[in-house]
């Protein structure tokens, strides 16, 4: 079991990178986090897809295909040779000048890190997590927009260290008109009257995979399932609540801002998502 660390090709089991990098001077990067199951990368295409789409966005071009990333992937993970891995695929904008031109740097670094997967513990899954509705806004879409996965996280840190403060797990946002958007790494979900209810992706949030899995086997399931707008507020009249992502996987939510979600337990809605997320990536949460 082992760490490697990828940087354009070659593979390290510890990398020191420029200060210069204007990823670290001004979070200027893209990433994509990816986990494996089997030892196989899950649903790398979709993730591959999304990081070219996030450089896209910030006009930083990358340097290499998807099927370099692919091979370059492989290689790594042979090389760590873990049970399960976590897996973290950044894309720098590299090394410039002291200043916030990016035109001044030469080429995008790209970092592969493949590291032993930390799961959460089975008691999260059986008792469900705390969360706190903070006070910290999600970026607006036309300003940093959250649907760009890119290495400028401090929105994000905000409303962890908020949620850190008031005792709870993860923390949720809402955006500038008070509307629902997401966890600080995971989509939101909730449940009320049998329905499931999730914030659309106009509400300003990562169009996560783990979420587009889990709408789409609501959807086959018979289950009734909404995109929309909900205010803050609305979070509080709900049965159940649920987060999805790489790593939670599906992740149900016990008590909100201190007070039990419906029964203070996951509810059959949520255990069924479970159930059904397990079934399809082919292993137990
Ligand atoms: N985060 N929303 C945000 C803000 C996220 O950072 C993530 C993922 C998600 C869920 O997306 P997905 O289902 O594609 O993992 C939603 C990863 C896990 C991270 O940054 O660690």
């Amino acid at each position: 079991m082992a760490t490697k660390i990828n940087f354009n090709g070659e593979i390290h089991d510890q990398l020191n990178i420029s200060v210069l990098d204007h990823g670290f001077l001004f979070g200027d990067s893209v990433y994509e986090v990816v986990c494996t199951v089997d030892k196989q990368p899950c649903f790398l295409d979709k993730h591959l897809d999304r990081l070219f789409a996030s450089a896209k966005a910030i006009s930083l071009v990358v340097p290499r295909d998807k099927e370099w990333f692919r091979e370059q992937l492989e290689i790594t993970l042979g090389a760590a040779n873990n049970d399960e891995s976590y897996v973290r695929i950044i894309v720098t904008r590299g090394v410039g000048e002291i200043n916030i031109d990016p035109s001044t740097c030469q080429s995008p670094n790209i970092i592969i890190i493949v590291m032993e997967i930390k799961e959460y513990p089975e008691s999260c899954y059986e008792k469900g997590i705390h969360v706190a509705l903070v006070s910290i806004k999600r970026n607006a879409s036309d300003a940093l927009n959250p649907n760009v996965k890119t290495g400028n996280y401090l929105n994000n840190v905000l409303a962890k260290v908020e949620a850190n403060k008031l005792g709870a797990q993860d923390a949720i946002m809402v955006n500038a008109l008070g509307h629902l958007t997401e966890g600080t790494t995971s989509n939101l979900f909730f449940v009320r009257e049998g329905h499931i209810l999730t914030p659309s992706l106009d509400c300003g949030i990562l169009s996560g995979i783990t979420r587009e899995m889990v709408i789409q086997l609501a959807r086959e399931n018979g289950f009734h399932i909404e995109e929309g707008k909900w205010a803050g507020e609305e979070l509080c009249e709900a049965n159940e609540i649920f987060l999805t992502g790489t790593i939670k996987k599906v992740m149900p939510v016990s008590h909100l801002d201190a007070r039990p979600v419906g029964s203070g337990k996951p509810g059959p809605v949520t255990l069924k998502l479970m159930r059904l997320y397990e079934d399809l990536i082919g292993r137990k949460l």
